[in-house]
């Protein structure tokens, strides 16, 4: 009788398992165009206002969807085929390299463009990391409340044929009757719990761990009031005029206060109000000969290896690629998350400039390659950007 009890138990676990798969995968089924907008481009575009990129809502009514597909999938090959209106947007947004998405399929590139056409309502995105979070609680309960139903379900008619069992040996041999087993003592229905658990909790874990967004939007106060926007953006100062170690090193580096001195010995005597207390604070640090205590906003962890030289000089990366446009910004704000995937997404997607660049001269494989049109074109990945020490110490 145990025999058959075990048999009808574990036919009906597989009917569970089954359960679980095809809730879990019609929860998944259908391109989420709003899911997918938020963990690909809302670093980058906002719907009804400029960021990285342009405002996306009306995009249709500039290209079509072929066209924009051809763009979302690769930007920089519709700039290089001289395509007149991608060249002209390209030099609009200082030569911002916009990610290459070639994995996007047909079906997840029309869910994006429809939801960033009609997005629902209550929802603008905002761009950054809360949005994000609040969607992903939304997705888990819908998917734990369905979970809970489904093991609810299943567990009342276990029940029942336990019931019906217990009935039928009773009927037959009232003297073998056992005391009926209570599911929750079943050890094959407590594995299957504790699996299922850990499988869904393990997931969990590791999803956020690599996807989680360092502060991304972060933007303390200064002890100064210095404004990108007035010295980068409107003065056009060179960046690499400040952050002298970009080309050169891993830290870009923040200005020592000399450099401020360069200038500020001589300008700013007449300004008024609240930017002369600013110029003030710069000439008493000079004067005291104390650093000006800027709080740092970009912080990767201790166990990342990461040179600004690598994707500035031999990478050829725009500063605002990776920190947003930066001239137009009062109070610098973290535009991307810093988090694993971010690395690891550009390294897969990006296409390095590889041909006419001394710093792949090495890589004679690859050249050779190229020669023989076996590969068309070289990312980061391809040169060993996705080995974890090329990142970890
Ligand atoms: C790293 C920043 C970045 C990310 C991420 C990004 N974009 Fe862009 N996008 C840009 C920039 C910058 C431009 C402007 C053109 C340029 O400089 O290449 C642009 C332009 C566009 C355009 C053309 C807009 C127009 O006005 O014609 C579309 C469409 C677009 N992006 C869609 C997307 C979609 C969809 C995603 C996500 C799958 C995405 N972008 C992710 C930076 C980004
Ligand atoms: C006149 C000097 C100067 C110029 C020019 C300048 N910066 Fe800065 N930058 C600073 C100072 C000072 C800080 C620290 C205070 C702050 O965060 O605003 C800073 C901070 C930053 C930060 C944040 C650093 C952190 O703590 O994580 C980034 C990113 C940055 N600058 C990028 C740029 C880029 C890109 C350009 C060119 C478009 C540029 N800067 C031009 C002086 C300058
Ligand atoms: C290449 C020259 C140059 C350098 C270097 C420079 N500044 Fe300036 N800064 C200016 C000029 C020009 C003005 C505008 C003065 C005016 O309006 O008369 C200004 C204005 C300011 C103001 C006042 C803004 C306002 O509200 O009016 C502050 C604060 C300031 N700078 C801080 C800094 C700090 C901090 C540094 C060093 C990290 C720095 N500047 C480096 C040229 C420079
Ligand atoms: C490939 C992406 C990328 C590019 C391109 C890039 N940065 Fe950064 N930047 C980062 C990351 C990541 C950090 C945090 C580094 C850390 O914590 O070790 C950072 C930190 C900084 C900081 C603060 C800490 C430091 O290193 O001194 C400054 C300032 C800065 N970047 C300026 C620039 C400027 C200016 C450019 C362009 C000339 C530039 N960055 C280009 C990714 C980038
Ligand atoms: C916008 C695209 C982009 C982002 C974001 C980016 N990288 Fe890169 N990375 C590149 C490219 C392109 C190269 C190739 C340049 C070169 O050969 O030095 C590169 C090279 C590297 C290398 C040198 C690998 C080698 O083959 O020696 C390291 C290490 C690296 N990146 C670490 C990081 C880390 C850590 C982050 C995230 C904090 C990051 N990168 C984010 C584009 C990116
Ligand atoms: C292109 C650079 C890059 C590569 C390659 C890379 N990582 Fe990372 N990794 C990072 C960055 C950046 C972080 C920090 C992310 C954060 O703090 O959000 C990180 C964080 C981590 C963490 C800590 C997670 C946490 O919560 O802080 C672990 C563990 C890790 N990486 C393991 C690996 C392993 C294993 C590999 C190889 C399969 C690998 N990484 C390859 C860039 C990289």
């Amino acid at each position: 009788m145990n025999k058959l009890y075990n048999l009808l138990s574990k036919h009906v676990l597989g009917l569970i398992a089954l359960l679980v798969l095809a809730s879990a995968s019609a929860a998944y089924a259908a391109p989420d165009g709003e899911a997918i907008f938020k963990n690909n481009c809302s670093s980058c575009h906002k719907l009804d206002e400029k960021l990285v990129g342009p405002a996306l809502k009306d995009v249709e009514k500039r290209r079509d969807r072929a066209w924009l597909a051809k763009w979302i999938r690769n930007s920089s090959a519709v700039i290089a085929s001289g395509d007149e209106y991608a060249v002209k947007l390209f030099n609009e947004y200082n030569k911002t390299q916009m990610t290459a998405f070639p994995n996007l399929k047909d079906d997840e590139i029309n869910a994006i463009l429809d939801y960033v056409k009609t997005p629902p309502k209550d929802k603008a995105p905002v761009a950054g990391a809360p949005a994000a979070g609040a969607e992903d609680n939304g997705t888990m309960i819908y998917f734990v409340a369905l979970l809970f139903l489904v093991f609810l379900v299943v567990y009342l008619l276990l029940g029942r044929v336990n019931n019906n069992l217990n009935e039928m040996v009773q009927e037959k041999s009232p003297e073998a009757f056992d005391k009926p087993l209570p599911l929750l003592k079943n050890r094959r229905f407590i594995g299957f719990l504790i699996i299922i658990a850990t499988i869904f909790v393990g997931y969990r874990a590791a999803d956020s761990a690599i996807d989680m967004g360092r502060s991304q939007g972060y933007s303390p106060d200064q002890p100064i009031k210095y404004s990108h926007k007035l010295h980068a953006g409107e003065m056009k100062i060179d960046c690499k005029y400040c952050h002298v170690g970009v080309e050169k090193g891993k830290q870009a580096g923040i200005p020592t206060v000399n450099i401020c001195m360069n200038c500020h010995k001589a300008v700013g005597e007449t300004v008024n109000g609240t930017g002369k207390e600013e110029i003030a604070k710069i000439k008493s640090a000079y004067e005291n000969n104390t650093p000006i205590k800027w709080v740092r906003i970009h912080n990767l962890p201790d166990h990342v290896y990461f040179s600004h030289a690598q994707h500035v000089k031999a990478g050829q990366i725009a500063c605002q690629t990776c920190h947003g446009q930066i001239q137009e910004m009062e109070v610098v704000a973290q535009n991307q998350p810093l988090s694993m995937s971010w690395c690891i997404n550009c390294h897969r997607e990006t296409k390095v400039q590889f041909n006419n660049n001394k710093y792949y001269g090495m890589y004679e494989e690859l050249h050779q390659k190229i020669k023989d049109g076996k590969v068309t074109s070289v990312t980061e990945a391809m040169m060993g950007g996705l080995e974890c020490q090329k990142c970890h110490y």
